[in-house]
């Protein structure tokens, strides 16, 4: 069955998939002391800048209690958007680890601005209310939405403005680059980001996420809190060859790109029928529309995807890098045979 449900529904990339025979030669040291690993990293840390530590972790949601709970204190509390996988998503992992509060704020379209999180800005010194310290956003957003340059240079200057850090969930790090069309440096290090995740899973590797700080000085204790949190993966090597592979001729662009062109494309053919409507714009590799509730089984039936918004019967549609024209075609095609 086709999957519209998520790019978690992919499989891997079939030279990623070959890098595992390449890195199974030999015997390696474990817990990333190992060549491939060094060299990853060493990568990695090119890619966005230099100046940076960089850590590989298991899962996304272990990338982000990781990240956060490697700056923040029980006391503190950290911001984010109302519809934010660290809110929702991830059973309160964030809330567990860090022991800080989350402070969500509703957005429309996934995005937190510094006008949104302005009223929140009380408080502080005040021994009786959480001190707030993170602002965590995803990019690209749970919405499919994709903040700016701009934007996320006025949220990082917001932060530290606010003596706060701005944290970037990057599980779609790439598809919002490839949407923006800049850099990675550009899009975290450049405009002020402190800390992002460069996810690997949602983009076409077997797993893997790694976690960059551009504030090496504040995140010296994350090596042990990724340990507690079982997320040091002791063969190392084989997530480091994938990212080396995701890396090479630019993988991860290539990946996304086709994610996202085939979300521009189904968008399209979505707007060509008079009862479906697109209700969010299409800046990553997701599509929200809304069409007749009476479809939505019958697709159902042959597609995998899941109702958004039961209410207003908003559905969401993730395309994924193997997803391939005929796929949308084959998808419009049968919603076209039960509406008309
Ligand atoms: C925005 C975002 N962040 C983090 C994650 C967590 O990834 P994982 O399922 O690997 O823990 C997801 C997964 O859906 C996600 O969509």
């Amino acid at each position: 069955m086709i999957s519209f449900g998520s790019d978690n529904h992919s499989g891997v990339h079939p030279d990623i998939l070959e890098v595992f025979h390449l890195a199974n030669k030999g015997y390696a040291v474990g817990y990333g002391e190992d060549r491939i690993t060094i060299d990853a990293i060493g990568q990695l840390q090119d890619l966005f800048g230099g100046a940076c530590d960089v850590w590989l972790m298991m899962t996304g949601t272990g990338a982000n209690m990781v990240a956060l709970q490697s700056v923040v204190a029980s006391f503190h509390s950290i911001i984010c958007a109302d519809y934010a996988h660290i809110n929702v998503d991830e059973c309160g992992a964030v809330q567990k680890f860090t022991q800080a509060r989350l402070e969500s704020v509703k957005t429309t379209d996934g995005k937190l601005t510094p006008n949104l999180i302005e009223p929140l800005m009380t408080g502080r010194g005040d021994e009786h209310r959480s001190q707030k310290k993170v602002v965590s956003i995803s990019q690209s957003t749970e919405y499919g939405t994709a903040y700016s340059l701009k934007e996320l240079q006025e949220l990082s200057d917001f932060a530290h403005q606010y003596d706060m850090l701005l944290h970037v969930d990057g599980a779609r790090l790439a598809n919002a680059a490839a949407y923006l069309d800049v850099t990675l440096e550009q899009m975290t290090k450049d405009v002020g980001v402190d800390m992002v995740s460069f996810g690997g899973t949602k983009n076409g590797m077997m797993f893997g996420e790694a976690v960059i700080s551009f504030r090496p000085e504040l995140t010296k204790n994350l090596i042990y809190y990724r340990k507690q949190a079982a997320q040091l993966f002791s063969k190392m090597r084989y997530i480091a060859a994938q990212y080396t592979v995701y890396m090479n001729n630019d993988l991860w662009l290539t990946n996304a790109r086709q994610a996202n062109a085939m979300a521009r494309y189904l968008a399209e053919r979505l707007s060509d029928l008079e009862r479906a409507k697109v209700v969010s714009p299409v800046q990553s590799n997701a599509v929200f529309a809304i069409i007749p509730a009476e479809t939505v089984s019958k697709l159902q039936d042959r597609y995998h995807f899941y109702v958004w918004d039961e209410t207003s019967m908003v559905v969401r549609l993730m395309c994924s890098f193997d997803t391939q024209e005929e796929y949308v075609d084959r998808f419009i095609k049968d919603l076209s045979s039960f509406l008309y």
